[in-house]
């Protein structure tokens, strides 16, 4: 085979793919757009993990949606849209300022009655969520110190048969030499938690593309 002069990269075929498959259309750029107008930083899923979000709690038939960790609402979005009529999806912002930005968003898009969000730290709001009807998927992706606290929580939250997603558990590699990155060894740290946990079937996928080299867990509660 000749050699290309120029090989595409990771993030070119994702904004190719985000083109041809995603289609998250007009409320998802009216977030980016918001992210970028109130100077937060840009670290929501990219599309692809979006939708990917959004497809795995449809295949779960997810009626009840927990996230931990909101900012401007771009995966709570992707994520209200999975859900039926009668569904609900409660989401934990640690910054107003924050859940201010991803109001108005989540409103925008048309999924605003089916969201609850909840400021403050998630840590407090977990546990006034004990007792409740259980919920039939969580995303954690929220400050990565806390990961394995909120996936002691997500266990408290959900039955057999739910489903935990975990973002950012790759890290650019560093789980494996965190050094002195408090974030990185907190990520390693939950990850050899749902590998131990006899509650949980996990695994993990690695990505690359627009947001750098990462990946996400996905776990089912036994
Ligand atoms: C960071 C946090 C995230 O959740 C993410 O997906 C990427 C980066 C961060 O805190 O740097
Ligand atoms: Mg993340």
């Amino acid at each position: 085979m000749v050699e290309h002069l120029r090989r595409p990269g990771w993030a070119e075929v994702e904004e190719y793919l985000s083109t041809t498959l995603v289609r998250g259309g007009d409320a998802m750029d009216a977030v980016i757009s918001s992210i970028d107008a109130a100077g937060m930083p840009r670290i929501e899923v990219a599309p692809t993990a979006g939708k990917l979000l959004m497809l795995l709690a449809r295949i779960q038939g997810a009626r009840r949606v927990l996230e931990i960790g909101t900012l401007a609402g771009f995966s709570t979005i992707w994520l209200a849209r999975a859900l039926p009529h009668g569904g609900h999806l409660t989401t934990c912002e640690f910054l107003p300022e924050h859940a201010a930005v991803a109001r108005k968003n989540i409103d925008a898009a048309g999924v605003g009655a089916l969201v609850d969000i909840r400021v403050g730290p998630a840590l407090d709001t977990l546990r006034t969520l004990e007792g409740g009807e259980p919920y039939d998927f969580v995303f954690i992706d929220a400050d990565k110190g806390n990961d394995t606290n909120y996936l002691r929580c997500a266990l408290a939250l959900t039955r057999p048969g739910s489903v935990i997603v975990m973002d950012n558990v790759v890290w650019e590699g560093a789980i494996l030499d965190p050094g002195d990155d408090p974030d990185a060894a907190a990520i390693r740290s939950a990850l050899d938690f749902m590998g131990a946990s006899d509650a949980l079937d996990a695994t993990a996928i690695q990505t690359a593309g627009s947001k750098g080299w990462d990946g996400f867990a996905i776990a089912v509660v036994r």
